[in-house]
């Protein structure tokens, strides 16, 4: 922990990539962790466009379902810590695999999204972005895209579909320009984001991870640390900066 620190304290340029276990500790269960999302339902009927064909209305519902429980939960000392190193350090970028704003919400300014959020959707016509709207009794499920009658969907990314590419250039950038790469609770098993590390390192970046369980990136990284990151991260904010605090956000820009 102390050397994994000392690399974060000493680095002008910070890149972290978050999966769902930087927000298991704020309740939201993982993917494919024991009794995750994939243990419950069938990702080919949610996380797929052919799924969405199939069944527009199970699928806008999942998502809808799974909106108001991101929306329920809170932010947790791991997302903290995170927009708390983004105020430390000159230049820090947050990109994350999840959908469900937590990052935001903690404080977190500079956050690409690579596979979309719960917060916007799209129609499927001509693909017009709106906020996810409100359900309204009696209206169609998926509801109707305002401009053009077109079925909305989720704007988030599903398997075979690509990523918004401003966003993975902005993120590969980042990364091939880091000092140190933070992998925070991703099972890095779904491209492209799990090579985002691979890149940092290839470019001469430290990289950390955290993540109570192995992963295929345990190998690559130059630190583990293996615990929750509720626990670890909170913890490697003190060591590297000591127990003062995070500073705050403008304090922070201010010595930039
Ligand atoms: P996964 O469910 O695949 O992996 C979650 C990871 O979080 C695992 O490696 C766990 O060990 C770790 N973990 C669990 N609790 C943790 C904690 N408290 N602190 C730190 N780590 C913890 O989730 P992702 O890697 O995010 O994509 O999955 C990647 C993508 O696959 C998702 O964005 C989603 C999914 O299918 C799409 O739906 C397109």
């Amino acid at each position: 922990m102390e050397t994994a620190a000392d690399v974060v304290a000493a680095a002008g340029r910070v890149v972290a990539l978050t999966g769902a276990g930087v927000s298991a500790e704020s309740g939201i269960a993982t993917f494919r962790d024991a009794g995750g999302a994939w243990a419950q339902v069938d990702v080919a009927d949610v996380a797929t466009p052919a799924g969405y064909r199939a069944d527009p209305a199970a699928l806008w519902r999942w998502y809808a379902d799974r909106r108001r429980a991101m929306r329920a939960a809170a932010p947790n000392p791991a997302h903290q810590a995170l927009a708390a190193i983004e105020a430390r350090v000159a230049d820090f970028v947050l990109v994350t695999q999840n959908i469900d704003g937590l990052h935001q919400r903690a404080g977190s300014r500079r956050v690409l999204e690579l596979h979309g959020s719960v917060e916007e959707a799209r129609c499927t016509g001509r693909g017009h972005a709106t906020p996810w709207p409100d359900p309204e009794p009696g209206a169609p499920v998926p509801p109707l895209c305002p401009r053009c009658g077109a079925r909305l969907r989720p704007d988030v990314v599903w398997f075979g579909e690509a990523l918004p590419r401003a966003t993975v250039e902005a993120a590969w950038a980042a990364a091939a320009d880091c000092d140190v790469l933070l992998v925070v609770g991703t099972s890095a098993v779904v491209e492209p984001a799990a090579s985002l590390p691979r890149v940092a390192a290839a470019h001469g970046a430290a990289v950390v991870e955290v993540n109570p369980n192995h992963t295929p990136l345990s190998a690559v990284a130059d630190h583990v640390l293996g615990a929750p990151a509720g626990v670890v991260l909170p913890a490697l904010v003190e060591a590297a900066w000591g127990a003062g605090g995070p500073a705050s956000p403008g304090e922070a820009r201010g010595r930039i």
